[in-house]
């Protein structure tokens, strides 16, 4: 269950009449517990209470009491042994009327009425496995709005489902829009009077609900009209005292939904909220799922968190500004320079969604405008930050239109905190009409026609949202001489999830490079936009992105058409886990990754090691994200280190004529003795990884005369041979006259094998590399060496090896993809000694050792990150330790210090073999 669900859950069970013996379980179920968990707790199996309450191990234990008892029962349980034997979080207990609980970790407790449990459900959040606790209770209020109006999206949908349809879904998100405003405009004073719409519409809705929608209208055409034209409008009086609204939101088609009685009591119920704790960045996030079909069901959950945006917006331009302001002191005019300063500044965050990046980058220049006016002695002074000045493209109609609402809310609410609710009132109504956030797609449209240079105007785009026929020239002259900033989290897809039109939207972008569109996640079209406004504009850009962009072939592809000569990574926060607020966190790593205009000075590297965030100011940042100079990583025929060489095994296309199961190879008929000439045990990576048998047919070229027409082979050659003579490919077909062969031969077939899978989990924190015997066969599903020296073994099942194959290679979805030619020929090793090599080689045989006591365990349970053998982590430790002491002569704090010891090694062995050459 994700926050919003527990949230209603929970509401549910407080607005129930009060059951004593049901409650601790309708609590547990409200959290998320399963069942069959219920089950066995009521049937007492796994219920550890001392108290005759609910105790559930490792949660809470819960206890119903007489009434007046509670303070009584919770000093109870907080005391009794059962509570500690079972490491409870929490203790909890109830009456019906008053409600008492404690975290026994921290001491928080909770106190009130029963009824107002609800308003604490953030507090019980982790006994549903919810750690992002301290967010979510900050956003309480946005997750219990959100699931309301879900609720009441989903029931007009019921209602009126042609407001579902492709061709009316807009007209619905905007009525939801419409609503929303009004909501918090009726809570805020800028109607006259509080709760003035929840109640009219209460008032003036018919017992059936019947006339709610023309109820709602004349409100909608009353906040849609001038108070000089009202005489004209005939408005009923119960709608005339509402103010006029505008700025494009009531403007538009008139219709509105209608509403069952259902629909009727989830709006008023929805208006009862209190709507002054919305915060606009996060609502807004939450709110754009509610009209998302696919969305629906996380409610919201997977927007860019708080402290993601900040990563982003703190290094491109806040903390400059805020150490601008610290320098300024209280000096006036330094003040004033940077009030200039900040009404220049344009933010343009390009897939904007519902403008969260936009919001917190307005209320953050507030903060600091609101910081000079205080130190100037100007308190109450209007901003001089235009809205105008936060632009935003977004795909989808509903969270562009919230984007804009967001902004109008934030404004608003700044304007509170900052001078004053009588002041934010005067200036508020009527919204304006101007054009911030446009509704398209950001890689067809004209970024500088969005977000023009400074000085020029704006052109004006069809589908603009609240379709504002404006003259858009007047919006940007404030803006002549100042700075752009273009931020967001743009989408991430792989090229195997891209649609046509995606792929399309990328073949445009980059129709006029080298780039290799083909292999790029969509992301990097933004990526690339971005550098060309850069380009042209003073401005500079970052953002959130899947570390695929910095990682593998991309890199080499993409990075030196974008920076060009002109620009520079300034900061970059290397890969870090997605974390949002979702009680789950999609298997989603990210970088964010700042761009601008070359400048000399020293760029912030924030790298997330396990012991907490690490800052650091180095002279340049390369598109690896490694401190160092700027270097792309290209695929090498030749090894750099002078290592075996590493190739694709045998490729058979055979039609699976050549290959058998156990089974199969019993069904041949073969003797005892044929078989052990001629079939042996081959491996692909995952049959390797997996210890899954398989075998082949292997019949040298003087032994085939021999064995050509004995039953068992000759219809297995038959059948290569038909399959090799299907083919379209001459190669193939060429092929077809020596069956009993592989089609691409890679090895004698009497070598020691070292192999390893082409494609790696992206879980496991080795490389799992095999040393198999004499004779063993691989497919081109694995990459092998053969008669190579163990020390190899030893260099690929490193963690510094698999730190520099996930920088250079690149990953395939999740997974890692190695390159024999990008990732093995390119390893930069220092020269080893006699020495070296044969330490490295007792590392190797200790790892064999290791997994060989644990026989018959696969190669992939033993690397199971959860479940690997001590010694077998000891193995490997020793092995670090060896080589990482090779390296410098220590062990690496650190990966990013691995990397940047291998860009460096690697920058100075190509530097050589180029000088040599
Ligand atoms: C990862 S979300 C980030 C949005 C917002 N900052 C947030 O945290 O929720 C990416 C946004 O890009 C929008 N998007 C996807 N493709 C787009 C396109 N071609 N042009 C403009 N926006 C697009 C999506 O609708 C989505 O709102």
């Amino acid at each position: 269950m994700n926050a919003v669900e527990i949230e209603e859950a929970v509401s549910e069970l407080a607005a129930a009449p009060f059951d004593a013996d049901e409650f601790p379980f309708a609590f547990l179920t409200a959290f998320g517990n399963k069942e069959t968990t219920i089950r066995k707790l009521r049937s007492g199996a796994s219920n550890k209470s001392d108290l005759g309450g609910v105790l559930q191990t490792n949660n809470i234990h819960i206890a119903v009491c007489s009434p007046g008892e509670v303070t009584k029962t919770l000093t109870a349980l907080k005391a009794s042994p059962a509570t500690s034997r079972a490491k409870a979080k929490f203790a909890l207990a109830t009456d019906g009327e008053t409600f008492e609980a404690e975290d026994l970790a921290s001491g928080e407790t909770v106190a009130c009425a029963y009824a107002d449990f609800p308003d604490h459900f953030g507090f019980f959040l982790p006994l549903a496995g919810i750690t992002t606790v301290k967010q979510i209770r900050e956003s309480s209020f946005d997750i219990r709005a959100t699931g309301r109006l879900n609720r009441l999206y989903v029931e007009l949908l019921k209602d009126n489902p042609d407001w579902g349809t492709a061709e009316r879904r807009p007209d619905m998100n905007h009525f939801m829009a419409r609503l929303i405003f009004c909501f918090f405009a009726e809570d805020t004073d800028i109607f006259n009077g509080s709760r003035l719409f929840t109640a009219t519409i209460e008032q003036m809705s018919a017992r059936d609900s019947a006339n709610t929608h023309e109820v709602i209208g004349e409100l909608f055409r009353a906040m849609n009209t001038k108070i000089a034209d009202r005489g004209s409008a005939a408005l009923p009086r119960w709608a005339d005292v509402f103010p006029y609204v505008n700025g494009g939101l009531f403007s538009g088609s008139p219709d509105v939904p209608r509403f069952s009685r259902i629909a009727k009591s989830y709006l008023l119920h929805i208006g009862n909220l209190d709507w002054t704790k919305i915060n606009p960045d996060i609502f807004g996030s939450m709110i754009q799922a509610v009209a998302d079909d696919d969305e629906r069901g996380a409610l919201g959950m997977h927007y860019t968190s708080v402290p993601n945006i900040l990563k982003v917006l703190n290094p491109l331009f806040l903390d400059d500004l805020r150490a601008q302001l610290d320098e300024a002191r209280d000096n006036s005019r330094s003040l004033l320079n940077l009030r200039k300063r900040m009404a220049k500044i344009r933010v343009f965050d390009p897939a904007c969604g519902s403008g969260n990046f936009l919001v917190i980058a307005y209320k953050a220049m507030r903060e600091i405008e609101a910081e000079i006016n205080k130190r100037r002695g100007e308190a109450d002074r209007r901003t001089e930050i235009p809205l105008t000045n936060f632009r935003g493209i977004e795909l989808r109609d509903f969270p562009a239109e919230v984007a804009r609402l967001a902004l109008i809310i934030a404004e608003f609410q700044c304007d509170v905190l900052y001078r004053g609710q009588k002041e934010a009132l005067a200036e508020f109504l009527p919204l304006d009409a101007m054009n911030w956030i446009t509704c398209g797609n950001a890689l067809r449209l004209d970024w500088l026609s969005v977000c023009p240079p400074t000085g020029t105007g704006v052109k004006f785009q069809a589908d603009d949202l609240f379709h504002t026929p404006l003259d858009q020239a007047q919006i940007d002259f404030e803006n002549e001489g100042g700075e752009t900033y273009i931020c967001g989290n743009p989408p991430y897809k792989g090229s195997q999830s891209q649609d046509d039109a995606q792929k399309a939207d990328l073949e445009l972008v980059f129709r006029r490079t080298n780039v290799n569109w083909k292999g790029t996640d969509y992301v990097g079209g933004w990526f690339k936009k971005a550098s060309d406004y850069c380009g042209i504009e003073k401005a500079s850009f970052a953002f959130v992105s899947t570390n695929s962009i910095c990682q593998g072939k991309a890199v080499s592809n993409l990075w030196p058409n974008m920076l060009g000569r002109q620009l520079e990574i300034q900061f970059a926060y290397t890969s870090f886990r997605w974390a949002n607020l979702a009680n789950y966190n999609a298997g989603v790593t990210v970088v964010v990754v700042g761009v601008g205009p070359r400048n000399g000075a020293k760029k912030h590297l924030f790298v997330t090691t396990k012991h907490g965030l690490e800052a650091r100011e180095v002279p340049t940042i390369n598109a690896y994200l490694v401190s160092g100079p700027e270097l792309y990583v290209n695929p090498r025929s030749e090894n750099l280190s002078g290592l075996n060489p590493m190739v694709f095994g045998n490729m058979p296309i055979d039609g699976g004529g050549l290959s058998f199961t156990t089974d199969e190879i019993d069904a041949t008929g073969l003797s005892t003795e044929l078989r052990e000439r001629f079939i042996r045990r081959i491996y692909g990576g995952a049959e390797f990884v997996r210890g899954q048998s398989r075998y082949c047919l292997w019949i040298e070229d003087d032994d085939i005369d021999e064995v050509a027409q004995v039953p068992g082979i000759k219809d297995r050659l038959e059948k290569v041979e038909k399959f090799r003579r299907s083919s379209a490919r001459p190669a193939t077909l060429e092929l077809a006259q020596a069956p009993h062969r592989f089609g691409w031969v890679a090895q004698a077939g009497s070598e020691v094998v070292t192999l390893l899978p082409r494609i790696l989990s992206e879980r496991r924190e080795y490389i799992t590399v095999g040393h198999e015997p004499a004779g063993t066969l691989t497919t081109d599903q694995a990459y092998a060496l053969f008669d190579a020296p163990l020390w190899n073994m030893a260099l690929i099942a490193s963690r510094i090896h698999l730190v520099w194959i996930t920088t250079v290679c690149g990953k395939l979805k999740t997974d890692l993809r190695y390159s024999n030619t990008l990732g093995w020929n390119t390893f930069p090793v220092p020269t080893l000694t006699e020495k070296n090599k044969a330490d490295l080689t007792r590392c190797a045989e200790d790892i064999l050792l290791a997994r060989g006591a644990h026989f018959p365990a696969t190669v992939a349970e033993l690397y199971d990150p959860e479940a690997m053998p001590d010694e077998l982590r000891a193995a490997h430790d020793r092995n670090d330790e060896t080589l990482e002491r090779i390296y410098i002569g220590r062990r690496f704090r650190n990966d990013t210090e691995r990397l940047e010891k291998l860009f460096d090694l690697y920058t100075k062995m190509t530097t050589l073999k180029k000088a040599s050459a």
